[in-house]
């Protein structure tokens, strides 16, 4: 069990309602509701997560990997929480993924092992910054896509006196790595013949597959995508190279993946929360994405209400991610459509709804996109039938070196 809430004892404490605002930010700022906060104590915009889906959302992952013997190293830049990834790995993942250097800092320093970084560590600082970390944490993944970059990691290890291990990153999406096939093999050679560097394996984020909608035109996707990563697996071993290690796939396509022979491990990462943006991709059973439970909201309030059809509530560009071309969408009210209203404001058309809104209520949000909207809060609120049973510092909030 992923495991984020109160102790038992403090989940069946009273709780009693109506804390002054003193109490509230005194609550928030030691970090511990002490069993007693309610969703209504909140300030709002606020980010929640629903405990018993993330739960399940966890049980499932874990399972799923577990059961078709893939190792599971979810991608924790989509929570940047120390006490989430250390939950994922009590409930059986090997470590985290993280992107840059300064989230992988933040992680180490919350305890968390098994890092791998997926995104390469090029100039002088950030290789400095990865033997810091390389030599505190040893198990540490660091990918490289270029042999310049190969060399240099090396020789700031040699210096250092310690190993890296390094994965070599494949272009399979339209953004970083090496290209499969010979490229790649030439790369595995010359990172063979590096004192200092040893040869994890091969890392394929295929970004294009994860939400093509349509689960058969999403499989179709993925295996036309990681049928040439694996394959590049096979021709380094059968050049006599150690190649044992394969990690990608994604939320959309962890079940496609998983079957793929040759793919070692899983690195998905928004199932722990769900968002819209892959709400609408399409299940195995239907047009509705529903494998993993929608965890993560915003909660907001209604600020203003100036007639029937329209309301306003506090949360706007400044409390969601924008970058999606739909808005959120409320958790509990049918119907409801929410416009955009700027930095800090919602725009509530009303005319579908299933009900009338009261000036003050507060709604929850479902968001159109989890990574970066996670970034925009210093915490979330661990939540189980309107308790809140724990309060999350975003330790990598903002960390984007
Ligand atoms: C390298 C890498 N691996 C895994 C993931 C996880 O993907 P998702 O959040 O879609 O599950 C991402 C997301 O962008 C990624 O960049």
């Amino acid at each position: 069990m992923a495991g984020l809430g109160a102790p038992a004892v403090l989940k069946s404490a009273a709780a009693p309602r109506g804390y002054s605002w003193g109490e509230v930010e005194k609550m928030i700022a030691r970090g511990n509701a002490d069993g007693r906060l309610t969703v209504d104590d909140l300030p709002t915009p606020a980010l929640l997560l629903d405990l018993d889906a993330f739960e399940s959302n966890v049980e499932k992952m874990v399972r799923h990997a577990a059961g078709s013997k893939r190792a599971l190293r979810p991608h924790a830049k989509t929570h940047k929480c120390a006490q989430i990834a250390k939950s994922l790995m009590r409930a059986g993942a090997v470590g985290a993924c993280v992107v840059k250097i300064s989230e992988a800092e933040a992680f180490a320093r919350g305890g968390v092992t098994g890092l791998l970084l997926t995104s390469a560590m090029v100039g002088r600082h950030r290789i400095e910054r990865a033997v810091a970390l390389g030599r505190k944490q040893p198990d540490t993944i660091f990918v490289v896509d270029n042999a310049q970059n190969a060399q240099d990691m090396n020789d700031a290890a040699r210096a250092a006196g310690i190993k890296f291990h390094v994965a070599i990153d494949l272009l399979v999406a339209n953004r970083t790595g090496i290209q499969t096939g010979e490229p790649a093999l030439e790369l595995a050679r010359a990172i063979d013949k590096l004192p200092n560097l040893k040869l994890k394996g091969i890392q394929a984020y295929a970004g294009g597959s994860s939400h093509v909608v349509g689960f058969e035109e999403r499989k179709k996707h993925s295996h036309g995508t990681m049928t040439p990563a694996v394959e590049t697996r096979w021709l380094i071993e059968k050049n006599g190279i150690e190649c044992g290690w394969l990690s990608g796939g994604s939320t959309g396509t962890y079940n496609i993946d998983s079957e793929i022979d040759g793919i070692t491990e899983l690195q998905p990462g928004s199932f722990i929360f769900m968002d819209i943006d892959y709400n609408v991709i399409g299940g195995k059973d239907g047009p509705e994405y529903r494998d993993f439970r929608n965890a993560l909201t915003v909660l907001a309030t209604v600020i203003s209400k100036p007639s029937r059809e329209a309301a306003a509530v506090d949360a706007g560009f400044k409390a969601f991610a924008t970058d999606r071309k739909f808005g959120p969408s409320a958790k509990d009210v049918p119907g409801l459509r929410y416009n955009w209203g700027g930095d800090e404001h919602g725009r509530l058309d009303l005319t579908q709804a299933s009900r009338d809104l009261k000036l003050g209520e507060r709604l929850e949000f479902i968001v159109p996109h989890c990574d970066p909207t996670v970034n925009l809060y210093d915490r979330m609120f661990g939540v189980r039938a309107g308790k809140v049973e724990s309060i999350l510092p975003i330790d990598a909030r903002g960390m984007s070196q």
